[in-house]
């Protein structure tokens, strides 16, 4: 449904895509996950043919980015930011204006809007919404045409918890719809609990790829033992035969107040390859 090759972009002579090849199957939510500036924004941008790259391919539905007809675009829902609402007019009226465009029957906005829990303030202007109101106004609003692929930049970034369980939920019944997500994130676990796939993209790079799970299962060797001892202390012991004694030793002093293991996650994984956290900026 979507494919990128060996895509490189430069802004002023600097490289902010730098050979990023990857395939989004049907029916697959792909993350790409990586710290603010990695080029997560461009790679959308060049995927659905508003930016055009200097060089490699971007195929949405078999064709060309830069080729797509109307009635291809038309396929695409997107979320890029909250530009493009109207802010004195209510959420309602911003729907029904896409809508009109779109040629959607209105019957079709409150349906969305109670899926995404905005139906009780479909009279509110813009104006007046909150951050994750808006999100999810903007997401609505890449709802609206039942398009087959859906790109969704950072659609929770800056949400609480119930708003981000919402949208998720949202995303997920789209999935089972047979819709194909592409979503960007800096956020680990929403990689990880919502994506298929991701990839984890650094300074332009995809530095690693797959299922999540399989990600960190990978990177295994990373799994320590933390035992905390009745003293306070904690201790860091590798995950492994060579670390029997020790904890024989300590659990016989009765010295143990608890142990457990360090199972990496996405965060640790991409520490371990880039040595920055996913929240910095890089
Ligand atoms: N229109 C632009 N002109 C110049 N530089 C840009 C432009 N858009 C993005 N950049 C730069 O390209 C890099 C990648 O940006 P972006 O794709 O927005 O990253 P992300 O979405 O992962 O935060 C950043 O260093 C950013 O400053
Ligand atoms: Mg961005």
């Amino acid at each position: 449904m979507i494919k990128a090759q060996n895509l490189c972009h430069s802004f002023a002579g600097r490289r902010v895509l730098d050979g990023v090849s990857f395939q989004v199957q049907k029916g697959e939510i792909f993350g790409l996950l990586g710290p603010s500036g990695a080029g997560k924004t461009t790679l959308i941008k060049i995927l659905t043919g508003q930016l055009s790259q200097d060089s490699g391919t971007a195929s949405l539905l078999g064709r060309d980015s830069r080729k797509l007809s109307s009635h291809e675009r038309r396929q695409i829902g997107a979320m890029m930011d909250c530009l493009g609402l109207y802010e004195r007019l209510s959420i309602y009226s911003n729907l029904s204006f896409y809508a009109d465009i779109l040629h959607v029957p209105h019957r079709k906005i409150n349906d969305i809007l109670q899926g995404i829990g905005l139906y009780e303030d479909r009279k509110k202007p813009v104006s007046k919404l909150s951050k994750g109101m808006k999100n999810r106004l903007s997401l609505a609003r890449a709802l609206m045409n039942d398009a087959p692929v859906l790109f969704l930049d950072e659609p929770t970034a800056g949400l609480d918890p119930a708003t981000t369980r919402k949208i998720h939920c949202t995303l997920n019944k789209q999935r089972e719809l047979g819709c194909t997500l592409l979503l960007t994130t800096h956020n680990m676990f929403e990689a990880q609990s919502l994506c298929d796939r991701v990839a984890l993209l650094y300074q332009g790079r995809i530095i690693d790829m797959g299922n999540p799970s399989d990600i960190c299962r990978k990177y295994n060797h990373l799994n320590k033992l933390k035992i905390t001892l009745t003293d306070g202390r904690d201790i860091l012991l590798e995950n492994g035969s060579a670390s029997a004694l020790p904890v024989k030793e300590y659990l016989e002093r009765n010295m143990v107040a608890s142990i457990h293991s360090t199972e990496p996650t996405l965060e640790t994984v991409f520490i371990e390859l880039t040595g920055k956290e996913l929240g910095e900026y890089e």
